[in-house]
């Protein structure tokens, strides 16, 4: 099946400082496979989210987060890749959806029409899993669209080679049928509706 992704913008964010970031190398190959279905990609990783903590209405003088609030002025649709850290997604993604508020008044705020495809590595399923829904509770909080697909990577089984590339089929297909369903997105859907 062809999928018409009209050449979308799709913004890759996420990884962790880790030389050998799991997520990082997860959303590499998603955004691979989207740029193979004819999106247009830019990824922003771990070292490009660190930032301040986040304060209301302070981040003019923020380098970083001015590069992240252009690159998801630029997106069209989103993928989103965490690692599983107590629990939770980590802090330092977290700390940089925060600054989506200063989104908050533009007329698509924060992630509003933009599908959102979640990726989660985590040292087991369980954690994967968990992460994976409170990760989605925020992008609709966000007013993005996450997908009916959601990708869970457990680390402990390593599905990567040495260079980074994929070994388990069964997550490339998964990662492939996550860039379809964030690509093939109507773009077309993004509305502004006050509420
Ligand atoms: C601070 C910290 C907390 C973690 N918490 C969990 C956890 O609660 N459950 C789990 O399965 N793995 C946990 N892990 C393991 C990571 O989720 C796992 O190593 C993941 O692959 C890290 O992502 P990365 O490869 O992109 O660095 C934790 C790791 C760290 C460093």
């Amino acid at each position: 099946m062809s999928i018409e992704t009209n050449g979308a913008n799709v913004l890759g964010i996420g990884g962790t400082l880790s030389p050998r970031s799991t997520s990082e190398l997860a959303l590499r190959h998603c955004l691979a496979a989207a740029e193979e279905l004819g999106a247009r990609t830019r990824m922003i990783t771990a070292a490009q989210l660190e930032m301040p903590m986040y304060q209301w209405g302070v981040a003019d003088g923020c380098a970083a987060a001015q590069e992240l609030l252009d690159a998801v002025r630029w997106a069209d649709h989103v993928v989103i890749s965490s690692p599983g850290y107590h629990g939770g997604m980590s802090g330092l993604l977290k700390n940089a959806l925060d600054y989506l508020q200063e989104l908050a008044e533009e007329s698509s705020p924060y992630l509003d029409g933009k599908a959102v495809g979640c990726i989660v590595t985590a040292a087991g399923w369980q954690a994967g899993a968990t992460v994976l829904g409170s990760l989605r509770d925020t992008i609709h909080a966000l007013r993005g669209w996450a997908t009916p697909l959601g990708v869970v990577v457990n680390s402990s089984v390593s599905p990567f080679a040495p260079d980074g590339s994929v070994i388990d089929p069964g997550l490339d297909a998964k990662l492939r049928l996550l860039a379809e369903q964030v690509a093939g997105f109507p773009v077309a859907a993004r509305r502004s509706i006050a509420v």
